[in-house]
């Protein structure tokens, strides 16, 4: 039985997760919510899902969630704890009787919960980014300190870990990270300009949150996971590459020294990562419906194109060049997609505004988690500036 916290519980990872913990409830239960403003949705989780401890971002939402639940049918008596702000998402987490979190707030504020789960020597079921790019080395560092261990959910990584297993890991050569090439795989780089924010968030097989929806149509998220996956398996940015399969079956591959290469496959559903980091390393019975083999099917893989996709490149060079540069690189993006989203621009200037960035603020090597806190502050206030210098030629959806 597992005993579970789960941050971020109202997006596309959280209510993935709570739907594989009510499809095995004899192995999971709910000790801890953590939601940022979505109240309606959080009470509803309450409501199912009985945890002992709940907190949102602010306190309004707060006073929504005091309000629905006196209007439910639930005793007082029987309410979780509940609390706002930044300690309440540390708070969350270190309950002894919390044996695993699943990491899955969007953004830097998923960062300092995580840390802290981490220095419990928890089970981390990681989704959210900015772990591992913006505190990849103070997080690595803690892991290994106190022996927590970190099980990725994101469906790549999560296909690297499974990979990983079958073999020794000193004959890993390669790994190989997939990539469904996003809504413009094929539109020709000149027509990128006046791409409209409507049409970079329909991705093609993924249904995910806003940001990393955005980061897939410029291949950041690729980069991301490429600096995650240095992290996560200690590879050099070298060794790993990312090939574009639309199809997103193949979730990674890992390529022995022989030339061998082991592949993942499975359902492209965020419920089998998440399922496998909970009850890791056994197995259990599938929640999404498996592959039939008996249909025909067509699997492609190409190369990425690094010159219309400049952020996979950018990504490579933050992560070789160490330092605080992959901390400015998510900042400057959240902040440019940000601006994009809401028309303020076009999407080339995205990673014009993180190139610049990385440029304009100094990189350093953090020392704890409240100087990574503070160089994103730093890198968003850059952003900022430059996103609002291009208010010229905004595009809307
Ligand atoms: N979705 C995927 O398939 C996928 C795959 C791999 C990795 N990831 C990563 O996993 C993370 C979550 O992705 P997502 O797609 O689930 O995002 P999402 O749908 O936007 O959900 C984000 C969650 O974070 C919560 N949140 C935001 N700010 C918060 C704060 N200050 N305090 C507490 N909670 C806060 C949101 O709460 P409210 O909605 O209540 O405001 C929501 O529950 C991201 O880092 C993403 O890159 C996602």
């Amino acid at each position: 039985m597992k005993t579970l916290s789960v941050l971020g519980s109202t997006g596309s990872i959280g209510t993935n997760t709570l739907d594989v913990v009510r499809r095995n409830r004899h192995l999971n239960e709910v000790y801890s919510l953590v939601a940022g403003q979505n109240s309606a949705m959080l009470v509803e989780q309450i409501l199912e899902f009985r945890p002992r401890f709940a907190a949102v971002a602010t306190e309004d939402a707060f006073a929504q969630i005091v309000s629905s639940l006196a209007n439910s049918s639930l005793p007082r008596s029987e309410w979780p704890e509940l609390a706002w702000g930044d300690q309440a998402r540390i708070d969350a987490v270190r309950a002894p009787e919390v044996d695993t979190v699943i990491s899955a707030i969007v953004g830097i504020a998923g960062l300092p919960a995580t840390y802290e789960a981490v220095r419990l020597g928890k089970r981390i079921g990681l989704a959210n980014k900015e772990v591992l790019v913006s505190g990849g080395a103070l997080v690595m560092e803690a892991v290994r300190e106190h022996g927590s261990e970190l099980l990725p959910v994101d469906s790549e990584h999560n296909g690297a870990h499974q990979c990983l297993r079958a073999g020794n890991r000193a004959q890993v050569e390669k790994l190989i990270l997939t990539a469904s090439g996003g809504p413009f795989r094929n539109t020709p780089r000149e027509e990128l300009a006046s791409v409209t924010p409507a049409q970079a968030l329909n991705h093609p097989t993924w249904r995910m949150g806003n940001r990393i929806t955005i980061d897939s149509a410029t291949l950041m998220n690729k980069g991301f996971e490429v600096i995650e996956a240095c992290w996560l398996f200690d590879f050099a940015p070298s060794q790993v590459d990312v090939v574009i399969h639309p199809q997103s079956s193949v979730h990674a591959m890992i390529e022995y020294s022989d030339g061998s290469v082991l592949a993942q496959v499975c359902a492209t559903d965020m419920r089998m990562p998440i399922q496998y980091a909970l009850t890791y390393p056994d197995r259990c019975e599938a929640p999404v419906p498996k592959i039939d083999w008996r249909q025909a099917r067509k699997w492609e893989f190409q190369p990425p194109d690094f010159e219309k996709f400049p952020l996979l490149k950018l990504a490579y060079e933050c992560q070789e060049a160490g330092g605080s540069a992959t901390c400015t690189l998510n900042a400057a993006d959240e902040i440019a997609v940000e601006a994009f989203l809401q028309g303020r621009i076009g999407f080339l200037a995205i990673h014009e505004i993180v190139q610049e960035t990385l440029s304009r603020v100094r990189s350093k090597t953090p020392r704890t988690i409240g100087d990574i806190l503070e160089m994103d502050r730093a890198s968003r206030v850059c952003a900022r500036e430059l996103a609002a210098g291009r208010l010229a030629s905004p595009v809307t959806a």
